[in-house]
């Protein structure tokens, strides 16, 4: 439907495909604002929006509409990888387009999509007569949320970017930003995760409360003061409110890809990717990055890792330390890394012959320091360096508390940094190149567009534990960090009560996460002498466990307590269950009506009555029966514990 008028006053409700969302918009006295209810209840007050621009007048009020466009979308879209093959994207759209009364005249898009759990809407901008390009000083929007609702945060602005622990707190605390996904429950008993999809050339928002007592973003400045530099036509990312009546319901929202695009080219060569590395015997002292008599990255070293991956049945094997820039303080002289250059004692070509030879993929790896201007000098020939010996996966790292580019200091969350992860994403696409980002920018489901970026860090993962993580930390990612995308939490560290490296898990639980937590590159993070002689049937579960999925269902959990999940492989009948708790112990019952017809053969690795994180750790209990759709499961889960199982379809 298309209607031609010009409104000073306007009130539009738009609703959801089930009619359960709906989202409020008016125009009055020239100023924007929304709501949002859920069943009738109100859970996004009226909100502001617009924006303020260097220089001009806040393109905020005196808007008059002039134009009305209303659009139904009903699709499934398929993706090559991923927690759900088949993502739905249903909405009811609205696009209101806005002018000025008076002074330029300037033009201005909003455009809304209404799903039955969630509400999205992004700004665009068209090009016009005075500009072709602006500078945005602050983005206005806001979610106005009744101040008792719960926030589960991490702060932004930190050193660590997004490596902090989640807290509890309620909206009035909000006074300094936090991350997105925000996610929230509201007094009425409503869970909301704000976020925002699609983030290109633009500051990642954060949130925090404004003088009007309302959540707002805070899109994240340049070192000159400002948002974004841009040129018109310009969108920003979608604002993305998903809803759910329960934090389980929260973990499967795929809205964030659904307002991603399609990929403009083939992807097929894209695979998810399942591999060990030169790396855990650094963090536990054995090993060091940089060269010397205790360096890790050695083409003996590797050619043994090689050799140790194909016994394990492993795809894959990650090399760290192999290049010249980790002498001395590796942080304070990251500046000097070469990308193309390997130290005297690893020789590259050889070690990537002989893994080609065994059918391993090497996946290389980039630590930047966040040295951008460094590591883009070299890009190129960098990626083209790993492409010629046959290298297509390479996980790149930006550890350093800020991007340092010609001296000048940015965080990685600007519109800089944002579009220098997202040369490294494209140029890795033109060259077939997987990526795994550390200390990455947050996934806003970019991935749909750029397949090949198969995972990031981006939260805390185990190289915290050894005392930073507490057992409910993993029990916070599903409902907060995961809602962004997939996560390399380095799992699968068995050697549980290492004295350098000492886990708050039990042995069961490490299975567990590489259930409850997908990455498309999946790191089995230990040491391969501790698979092959101490854990043989343990490691069984970790060389079976997919790292693609066809469905997800969240089976049972609450937000920084617990959660439990089931998984059905990419390639075959076969299902996968885990399940984590923080401190408490619980026991869960789960009916295994999900499953198809047929019999399975269920492999289960859970906590033993006396497991516990702290004092017995590797107390576990194996099992193996036969199961059916009408069959049930009781599982007990100790103090930092977990379990994982596998249902074999036979
Ligand atoms: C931090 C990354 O998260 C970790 O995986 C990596 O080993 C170090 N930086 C060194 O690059």
């Amino acid at each position: 439907m298309l209607n031609w008028f010009s409104r000073n006053e306007v009130e539009r409700d738009i609703i959801s495909p089930n009619s359960r969302v709906r989202c409020h918009f008016s125009l009055k006295n020239g100023q924007l604002l929304y709501s949002v209810y859920k069943n009738d209840k109100l859970i996004i007050r009226p909100s502001r929006l617009g924006f303020l621009i260097c220089g001009e007048e806040p393109l905020v009020n005196n808007l008059k509409l002039v134009r009305e466009q209303k659009k139904k979308h009903s699709e499934v879209i398929e993706l090559p990888w991923g927690e759900d093959r088949y993502i739905n994207n249903n909405y009811n759209e609205s696009t209101f387009y806005l002018a000025e009364k008076k002074n330029d005249k300037r033009i201005m898009t909003l455009r809304f999509r209404i799903f039955d759990n969630g509400v999205a809407f992004r700004y665009e901008i068209p090009p016009q007569p005075k500009f072709s390009q602006i500078t945005i000083k602050e983005e206005l929007t806001e979610f106005n949320l009744d101040l008792n609702t719960i926030a589960w945060k991490i702060p932004a602005y930190q050193p660590d970017r997004y490596e902090y622990n989640y807290e509890k707190t309620n909206v009035f605390n909000l006074n300094h930003s936090v991350h997105t996904p925000l996610t929230l429950k509201t007094p009425n008993g409503f869970y909301l995760s704000i976020h925002e999809a699609a983030l290109y050339n633009y500051g990642s928002m954060t949130i925090k409360l404004n003088s009007r007592q309302a959540l707002t973003t805070d899109i994240t400045p340049l070192s000159d003061g400002t948002k974004a530099h841009v040129s018109l036509p310009f969108n920003t990312p979608w604002r993305l409110v998903m809803l759910a009546d329960s934090a389980i319901e929260l973990t499967t929202n795929r809205i964030m890809y659904a307002l991603n695009d399609p990929p403009s080219s083939d992807f097929s060569w894209v695979k998810t990717l399942k591999f060990i590395g030169i790396w855990w015997a650094m963090y536990v002292g054995e090993w060091t990055w940089a060269p010397g008599e205790r360096h890790g990255a050695t083409t003996e070293h590797a050619r043994e890792y090689i050799d140790a991956a194909v016994r394990l049945g492993i795809q894959g094997l990650l090399i760290e330390g192999w290049n010249e820039g980790w002498e001395g303080d590796w942080l304070e002289n990251g500046v000097n890394n070469k990308f193309t250059v390997a130290t005297p004692d690893f020789n590259l070509e050889e070690v990537a012959s002989y893994a080609r030879s065994q059918n391993i993929e090497l996946v290389g790896h980039h630590e930047t320091v966040g040295f951008i201007d460094n590591y883009e000098k070299q890009l190129e020939a960098a990626y083209n360096y790993y492409a010629a010996n046959g290298i297509q996966y390479i996980k790149t790292g930006y550890a350093g508390s800020m991007m340092t580019i010609n001296g000048r200091r940015e965080f990685h969350h600007s519109q800089l940094g944002v579009n220098h992860y997202q040369k490294t994403v494209e140029l890795a696409s033109r060259k077939k190149i997987m990526l795994d980002i550390h200390e990455p920018i947050k996934g806003t489901g970019i991935e749909r567009t750029f397949p090949n970026l198969l995972s990031r860090e981006g939260a805390r993962g185990q190289e915290y534990e050894g005392g930073a993580l507490s057992p409910s930390h993993a029990c916070y990612l599903p409902y907060t960090r995961l809602l962004s995308g997939g996560m390399d939490y380095t799992s699968g560290i068995l050697d549980l009560a290492n004295s350098v490296k000492r886990m708050s898990t039990t042995l069961a639980r490490q299975l567990a996460y590489f259930v409850t937590i997908y990455s498309g590159m999946q790191m089995a993070a230990d040491r391969p002498f501790i698979y092959e002689e101490r854990f043989p049937s343990e490691f069984e579960f970790i060389r079976a466990v997919p790292t693609n999925f066809d469905r997800t269902l969240p089976l049972a959990g609450e937000i920084g307590e617990y959660y439990v999940v089931a998984r059905k492989d990419h390639d075959s009948a076969d299902w996968y269950i885990g399940g984590v708790t923080d401190e408490t112990p619980r026991r869960v019952h789960i009916p295994l009506d999900f499953l198809d017809s047929g019999a399975y053969e269920a492999t289960i690795f859970a906590d033993s009555d006396d497991a516990h994180y702290r004092d017995n750790q590797f107390g576990i209990v194996k099992q193996n029966k036969h199961v059916g759709r009408t069959d049930s499961l009781d599982l007990y889960m100790a103090p930092g514990g977990g379990f994982a199982i596998q249902l074999r379809h036979i």
